[in-house]
């Protein structure tokens, strides 16, 4: 099927598992689908809320974990634009087999405790790995171990949790645009590293957006813990994707 480049004010349709749906010239597959409450997991990629203090989305595209299938081609929902006709498969057992597989890898690649991690139960890896029935992964524990920087007055980060979706390094920074956090080395070296200076003379409120945003337990805001008791934590209640409201009926189904 050929695909036509859209001019930013256009209309587009395209259909995103038999659901045909508008969107607009210059948004992504995901923002579509939130836009139509049409639930596509992500674990890098955020929508901007006054609750987590960003002003745009952010879509590092790192964590493939909302990967769809447009007109037959596995791509990632929160990088690829909307094109007229796109015929999108995502709510499929293959997708979310292979969903499952990247939660997988990410919990043997990493060291999560969940029963002592203070995210438990507002984690988004958790929660997708309950999602997807995770019980043990079919991959084999890497048992790394990796270094807990706790020098930081107000944050400790522990890089045993840390995904490298780098949404930290793309939404922290200082007014004139420093980066708090950023990326090191390639491959299985590749990590986070915070710039122990602007660290140190972090705002209570960045803080507290550092910690909100990292998707789990990496970033901890220090004299803050159990804030917010288990059995009152995000998922909680309800599990990951029963959050997805349509933006324009609010869902309220006509
Ligand atoms: S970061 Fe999430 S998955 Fe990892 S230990 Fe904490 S709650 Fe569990
Ligand atoms: S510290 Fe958190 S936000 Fe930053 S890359 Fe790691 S998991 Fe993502
Ligand atoms: S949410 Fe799309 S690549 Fe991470």
């Amino acid at each position: 099927m050929s695909e036509t480049i859209a001019t930013a004010s256009e209309t587009i349709t395209l259909t995103i598992d038999g659901q045909e749906i508008q969107a607009k010239a210059g948004q992504t597959i995901l923002q579509a689908a939130q836009k139509n409450g049409i639930y596509i997991p992500t674990l890098c990629a955020l929508h901007a809320t006054k609750e987590n203090g960003l002003k745009t989305d952010i879509a590092p595209g790192t964590c493939r974990i909302c990967t769809v299938k447009v007109n037959g081609r596995t791509m990632a929902a929160c990088t690829t634009p909307v094109a007229q006709d796109f015929i999108v498969e995502n709510d499929t057992e293959e997708l979310n087999d292979l969903r499952k597989t990247i939660v997988e890898l990410l919990f043997v690649e990493g060291n999560h405790f969940c029963p002592s991690c203070e995210k438990s139960g507002s984690c988004d890896l958790q929660a997708l790995a309950y999602r997807y029935q995770m019980l043990s992964p079919r991959f084999r524990y890497a048992f790394s171990s990796r270094e807990v920087n706790a020098e930081s007055p107000k944050l400790l980060f522990d890089r045993n949790r840390c995904i490298l979706c780098r949404r930290c390094v793309l939404a922290i920074t200082t007014e004139d645009g420093k980066q708090l956090f950023g990326f090191t080395k390639r491959g299985d070296k590749s990590g986070i590293i915070m710039d122990e200076e602007l660290v140190k003379n972090i705002s209570e409120e960045q803080a507290q957006q550092a910690m909100h945003i990292c998707p789990v337990g990496a970033i901890i805001r220090k004299e803050k813990g159990f804030d917010t008791p288990f059995g009152q934590r995000k998922y909680d209640h309800n599990p990951i994707g029963s959050e997805t409201v349509c933006t324009t009926c609010n869902g309220e189904k006509s």
